[in-house]
């Protein structure tokens, strides 16, 4: 029988780097020129399946990156297996407030939590600030995995979730392994894995 994992994933990131574009193109592979700014969080799952063995069940939550919004951050990202630090490679500025976001998550967040850099908009390659060699070189000096991806095109999406899917139960600490009760915010109850539905994503309401 295989075995699935269930591991808490927050997104962050500076207003409009594409973090619930990521998800939308991870959950349903679809792509929203005029997206909607989010407003508190998002809360979406996905499956990853590993291999016969295993499978990564992702509950994610996509936080809102407008500043009015920052104080609400540490109730998602408390008690998160991981997290993937967004940033636009067409805006400087972007990849600097992502740089304090995973400052406070080394400060604040889980020790073990697995962090991801990834570097959005990669189909505006023309209008390229942030080098890919700028970007990790850093990841590298703090331990972060990176990547680059476009959400729009969808290239590097999978391949950045399936990443952390495969680092994660390696290093995941006893409550997220196999049948373990899920830790949310706000102590969301445990799932019953047995009655999740396999592959495919499902959106679900934001109870936040
Ligand atoms: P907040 O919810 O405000 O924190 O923003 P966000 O980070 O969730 O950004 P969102 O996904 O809403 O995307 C912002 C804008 O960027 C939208 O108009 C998207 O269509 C656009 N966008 C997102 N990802 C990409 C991408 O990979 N390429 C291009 N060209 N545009 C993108
Ligand atoms: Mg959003």
């Amino acid at each position: 029988m295989s075995k699935q994992y269930q591991f808490k994933l927050v997104l962050l990131g500076e207003s409009a780097v594409g973090k619930s574009s990521l998800v939308l193109r991870f959950v349903k592979d679809q792509f929203d020129d005029y997206r909607e700014s989010t407003i508190g969080a998002a809360f979406l799952t996905q499956t990853v399946t590993l291999d016969d063995q295993s499978t990564v069940k992702f509950e994610i939550w996509d936080t809102a990156g407008q500043e009015r919004y920052k104080s609400l951050a540490p109730m998602y990202y408390r008690n998160a297996n991981c997290a993937v630090v967004v940033y636009d490679i067409t805006q400087t500025a972007s990849l600097e407030k992502a740089r304090t976001w995973i400052r406070e998550l080394q400060r604040q967040a889980d020790p073990s939590i697995v962090i991801a850099l990834c570097g959005n908009k990669t189909d505006l390659e023309a209008r390229r600030q942030v080098s890919q060699e700028e970007a990790k070189k850093y990841a590298e000096e703090e331990g972060l995995m990176w990547a680059e991806t476009s959400a729009k095109s969808g290239e590097g999406v999978q391949e950045i979730f399936t990443a952390i899917a495969k680092k994660l139960p390696l290093t995941a600490p006893p409550s997220a392994r196999p049948g373990a009760a899920s830790r949310g915010p706000g102590a969301r109850t445990g799932v019953d894995l047995s009655k999740q539905q396999g592959a495919q994503g499902q959106q679900e309401p934001c109870n936040c």
